[in-house]
């Protein structure tokens, strides 16, 4: 069966709150191809339980996911926004997608890799194919654009292998999924100490929350590693100067970005105009979206609704695939 527009599918997990790397490498382009596009978006409540599998704080977890994307501009009529653990088709798909997924490959990847370091204890079957639950999802509904940052680039190649070897086996379903930034670059969004990416559960004090108040907007936005600033012109800037310069583009206005780059290249930028400019800037950016996410959170009966319609929408185009993919497999009797 043929979809009508292109299908778009990305994914959010419920492991903590959404930050600004959320934010820029993958809710901006969700918002931004909803109204073109045929969108799910969900929250990986199932991809959560690999990594944390205490669930008491779950519930409130998926439910702020939910609240954080309504608040950044996400309209739940236009797309399907659902939690993964809704559309039971999801774990079908996985498991025979299993079939097709070898255990060197899952063993290389290097998500799979990280978390081996970072939790020894509980190096269990569920995170070594968590690739795969990922393709299942985005394979689930036909999908051939993902919008996600650029940690996922990988986990995007392995969806397109499982595709391939599918459809090279039992008969072209699945269209090749591809991370999408509309044409640009996928997106990384530093840390404020310059050590790593923004993360929901890691380096908390140097990671901007879709929830921080202002003055948390502040403070960790002043302590955000500077120098004394480039003496020759022509000096490249150092990763964590690099960092603010991004984090200036991201939010504020296009002459002071260009204010403070021409002081950079005249050697006479003063860190600390450019991080009180940075902050209030970050503090309007931020204020609006925490404040409406809040008063969604609290709406238990709008949150209902919402995950309702979104889980119809997703388990009728899963349905029809999962009928598809069934056939060809001649699972059909
Ligand atoms: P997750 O929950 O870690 O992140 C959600 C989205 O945010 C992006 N992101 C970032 N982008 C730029 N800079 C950062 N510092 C940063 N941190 C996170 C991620 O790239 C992602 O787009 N495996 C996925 C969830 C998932 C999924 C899917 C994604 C499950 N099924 C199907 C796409 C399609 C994950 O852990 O994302």
């Amino acid at each position: 069966m043929q979809k009508a527009k292109t299908v778009v599918m990305s994914g959010i997990r419920s492991t903590g709150f959404l930050h600004l790397g959320n934010y820029f490498g993958a809710i901006r382009n969700y918002v931004r191809m909803q109204e073109e596009y045929d969108c799910f978006f969900m929250v990986a409540d199932l991809h959560s339980l690999t990594t944390h599998p205490e669930t008491k704080e779950l519930r409130q977890n998926v439910t702020r996911v939910i609240a954080e994307n309504v608040a950044c501009g996400l309209d739940p009529k236009k797309v399907a926004l659902y939690c993964q653990s809704h559309v039971p088709e999801t774990a079908e798909l996985y498991l025979l997608l299993n079939m097709l997924a070898y255990k060197g490959e899952l063993e290389k990847t290097v998500t799979f890799k990280e978390k081996v370091r970072q939790h020894p204890d509980n190096v269990n079957a569920g995170l070594l194919t968590y690739p795969v639950l990922q393709a299942a999802d985005i394979l689930l509904h036909r999908a051939k654009l993902v919008p996600v940052g650029k940690d996922q680039e990988q986990h995007l190649e392995m969806s397109r292998n499982f595709a391939n070897r599918f459809n090279h086996r039992y008969g072209e379903i699945f269209p090749e999924p591809y991370a999408f930034n509309f044409g640009e670059e996928l997106i990384k969004v530093p840390s404020l100490d310059g050590k790593g990416k923004m993360s929901k559960s890691e380096n908390q004090m140097a990671t901007l929350y879709l929830s921080d108040s202002d003055d948390d907007i502040r403070k960790k936005i002043m302590k955000a590693q500077t120098d004394s600033g480039p003496t020759e012109p022509g000096t490249p800037k150092p990763d964590y100067i690099q960092n603010l310069f991004l984090l200036l583009r991201l939010v504020s206005a296009d002459e002071v970005l260009k204010k403070f780059e021409k002081d950079y290249d005249h050697c006479n930028i003063r860190y600390g105009d450019l991080k009180k400019q940075l902050a209030e800037d970050m503090v309007r950016f931020i204020a609006p979206i925490r404040e409406k996410a809040a008063a969604i959170q609290n709406d238990s009966v709008y949150l209902q609704q919402i995950m309702e319609e979104g889980t119809a929408k997703a388990r009728k185009s899963a349905g029809e695939t999962m009928r598809l993919v069934k056939d060809a497999m001649g699972l059909a009797y």
